[in-house]
């Protein structure tokens, strides 16, 4: 399969310019992959390449949302009805609601309905122009739940239309049975959750939530130490309620990314700079638990720390199904750019899944590209509520003839 993409813009993401936008640009596509892309005056098309005239719209990355918990039974309308009223977060979790309410219901879905609804969040994210979306576990806290989590992101991920990424998060949260036995559950998901979810080979990473609510730097740890001797990549969901020092403690261990992030300190963000580690924006979460206390954006700039953005969709504290309103929020919330939104949303989040393999528009890349009825691209963080994605490109392939 050989076609060329003419008469359209092009954002890059590389550098140079900003978005590396190429403006009359043309993308030759062969196969799964990029050959060629730059000024469309500067390679004429060969002839076995079939012409694709794009209107002159504006070409991306395929988007990447690399924080989803998107499996799970049930919601938390009455939860959040309830903060509403003034009752925080962590109070409702004290009171055994929160995470583990969803833990009930995931526990008693099977994995068709599971399958089902998840698939049917998933569409959303695809149609405004996600190709890859990372996937975690944690609704089950038990064995068999946490495996059929898992094995419903890997059957979703067989669609052709989407890559997935699936996440181990089985250190989420205290499962009611194991409360007041913490070192019990930790030893749990050491000796037994994590050992059956590899020899099924369905995590491509490992997570965990370190806060007061849930797990210890220290707990974390050693869960790490397990993950690493399986040669699984780490990832954690870091200072977002207070300063636990788990993301300083993650880094150190070569974690691809720390989530959230509101009370990272200097210390944190000095560790996460020398390893490398992608900070994941959720202002999703941000803006339904209506923090005040915002991710040290400056300082991770500062630092080079590459920042991405996602919308954390779980049902508690970020019910939130779309990636741009996640871009819109990046910027209106926690002060980005939109040049840095889409970077976050394309670059920078394939980076924190561990995958150079896409995130750009660039030869050799996976062809996954979205196309856009907008002028500019700061047009997609700009808009709530309106989808421009016009068409996209899966692996070469247009979504329509995956779809059809
Ligand atoms: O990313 N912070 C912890 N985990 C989720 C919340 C999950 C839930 O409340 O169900 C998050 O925000
Ligand atoms: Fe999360």
């Amino acid at each position: 399969m050989r076609y060329y993409l003419t008469n359209c813009r092009v954002a890059t993401m590389g550098t140079g310019t900003p978005y590396g936008l190429i403006d009359d640009a043309a993308v030759a596509v062969r196969d799964e992959h990029i050959a060629w892309v730059g000024p469309a005056a500067d390679r004429n098309p060969q002839p076995d390449e079939r012409p694709v005239d794009l209107h002159t719209r504006l070409v991306t990355p395929g988007l990447i949302d690399c924080h989803t918990h998107l499996v799970y039974a049930g919601n938390r309308a009455d939860e959040w009805a309830l903060r509403l009223k003034g009752a925080s977060y962590e109070e409702i979790a004290r009171r055994g609601g929160g995470i583990v309410s969803t833990v009930g219901a995931t526990r008693q879905a099977d994995h068709e309905q599971l399958l089902a609804t998840t698939r049917a969040r998933l569409e959303l994210l695809l149609a405004e122009g996600v190709t890859t979306v990372e996937v975690k576990s944690g609704y089950g806290l038990d064995l068999e739940t946490e495996l059929r989590m898992l094995r419903v992101a890997r059957e979703l991920g067989e669609a052709p239309d989407v890559d997935v990424v699936a996440t181990f998060l089985g250190a989420h949260a205290l499962p009611p049975e194991y409360k007041d036995r913490r070192e019990a559950y930790v030893r749990l998901l050491i000796d037994t959750v994590l050992p059956a979810v590899a020899a099924e080979g369905l995590a491509d990473a490992v997570d965990a939530y370190c806060e007061g609510v849930a797990f210890t730097a220290d707990e974390v740890r050693t869960l790490f130490e397990s993950a690493q001797t399986r040669q699984l990549p780490l990832r954690l969901h870091a200072e977002q309620l207070s300063n636990c020092g788990g993301a300083a403690m993650a880094a150190s261990m070569g974690a691809l990314s720390c989530d959230h992030l509101e009370y990272l300190d200097d210390a944190g963000v000095s560790a996460m700079s020398a390893a490398g580690t992608v900070a994941v924006l959720v202002p999703g979460a941000w803006y339904y638990l209506r923090e005040t206390r915002k991710p040290p954006v400056d300082a991770l700039r500062a630092g080079d720390v590459p920042m991405a953005v996602s919308t954390d969709h779980n049902p508690g504290t970020s019910p939130v199904l779309s990636i741009l309103a996640a871009m819109n929020m990046a910027c209106v919330l926690f002060e980005l750019n939109p040049e840095e939104a889409l970077r976050g949303a394309t670059l920078h989040a394939a980076r924190a899944l561990g995958l150079d393999d896409r995130g750009a528009v660039e030869p050799g890349k996976l062809a996954d590209l979205a196309v856009w009825d907008v002028q500019s691209p700061a047009e997609l963080s700009y808009s709530l509520g309106h989808n421009p994605c016009r068409q996209v490109f899966k692996r070469g392939i247009p979504r329509s003839a995956l779809t059809a």
